[in-house]
């Protein structure tokens, strides 16, 4: 037998940049990009833990993980992952804009400007920055990709959140539009991630009970969703298994609420 229906899942001979990698879905984006061959540099607000999660995965992997402190809301900083990347990989074929962040609004009825500028900020431009910082190395890598971690909550109603929905629903918009400006060059996608319960829904602002609620969903699957279920999903849209995918977002929330028109 001498067909392999995993070799277009390999990551081998890509160079990755992915954002917000040092912990939860990230970590298991980066985790699984370099277990399937590629070199993974993390870029991590928290330079320290983005450092020991790299280490952490390589020793697992056995292929170079590294990872360094980087704002992704600073143009500086950027520049420098980008230039620390091609100095340790020599290009760069794969962006995953990962960060993002939203806490949950008391009263959505007066929200602070500068919540939404910040939001943008965070979930929506440095997205932008980082892809635009990439791009002249991605032009030159084969099958280049950008894929970003959106939010489900950009596509349903989602007043107590407003800042964070609309940033990340403006992320879908300006994704799509790249992947039509960087035709047959970059192919760029994003996937709608529903609940992934961390750590990081009781900094959001989410009540225990909300907590423990969304940890027992009524999605078509039953459960809530994994850090490795987000990334099986990233591995199928950064390798060339997808080489006939670009301008999509793809729902991967446990199918999404359960309907029934007439009751249980
Ligand atoms: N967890 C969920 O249920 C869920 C649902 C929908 C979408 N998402 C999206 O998935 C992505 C990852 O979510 P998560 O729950 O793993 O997030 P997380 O908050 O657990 O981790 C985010 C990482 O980003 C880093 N970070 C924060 N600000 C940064 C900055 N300015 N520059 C660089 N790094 C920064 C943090 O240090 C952290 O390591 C985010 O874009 C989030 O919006 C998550």
């Amino acid at each position: 037998m001498s067909f392999d229906a995993f070799k277009d899942f390999s990551m081998a001979g890509h160079n990755v940049i992915i954002t917000g990698g040092a912990q939860n879905i990230g970590a298991g984006i980066a985790k699984t990009l370099s277990g399937a061959g590629a070199k993974v540099m993390i870029a991590d607000l928290n330079g320290d833990m983005a450092a020991e999660t790299a280490a952490a995965i390589a020793a697992e992997t056995g292929n170079d993980c590294r990872g360094m402190a980087c704002n992704v809301t600073s143009k500086d900083d950027i520049d420098a992952v980008v230039a620390a990347t091609v100095a340790a990989f020599g290009g760069i074929s794969t962006l995953v804009n990962n960060v993002g962040w939203g806490g949950r609004q008391p009263d959505p009825a007066d929200i602070p400007e500068e919540e939404f500028i910040a939001s943008y900020k965070l979930n929506t431009i440095s997205a932008y920055r980082m892809s635009m910082a990439c791009l002249p190395w991605l032009e030159k890598a084969d099958n280049a990709t950008i894929t970003n971690s959106g939010s489900f909550s950009s596509a349903v109603p989602a007043y107590d959140i407003l800042p964070y929905g609309t940033a990340k629903a403006a992320l879908n918009q300006m994704m799509v539009s790249l992947a039509h400006m960087l035709n047959k060059k970059v192919r760029v996608n994003s996937i709608l991630i529903g609940s992934v319960v961390t750590e990081g829904y009781a900094d959001a602002g989410l009540a225990p009970e909300v907590i423990e609620k969304l940890s027992h969903p009524d999605n078509l699957i039953g459960r809530p969703g994994s850090p490795q279920d987000i990334a099986n999903a990233m591995l199928f849209l950064c390798s060339k298994a997808s080489s006939w995918i670009s301008g999509q977002t793809i729902n991967v929330h446990g199918g999404g609420a359960v309907v029934r028109l007439f009751g249980a």
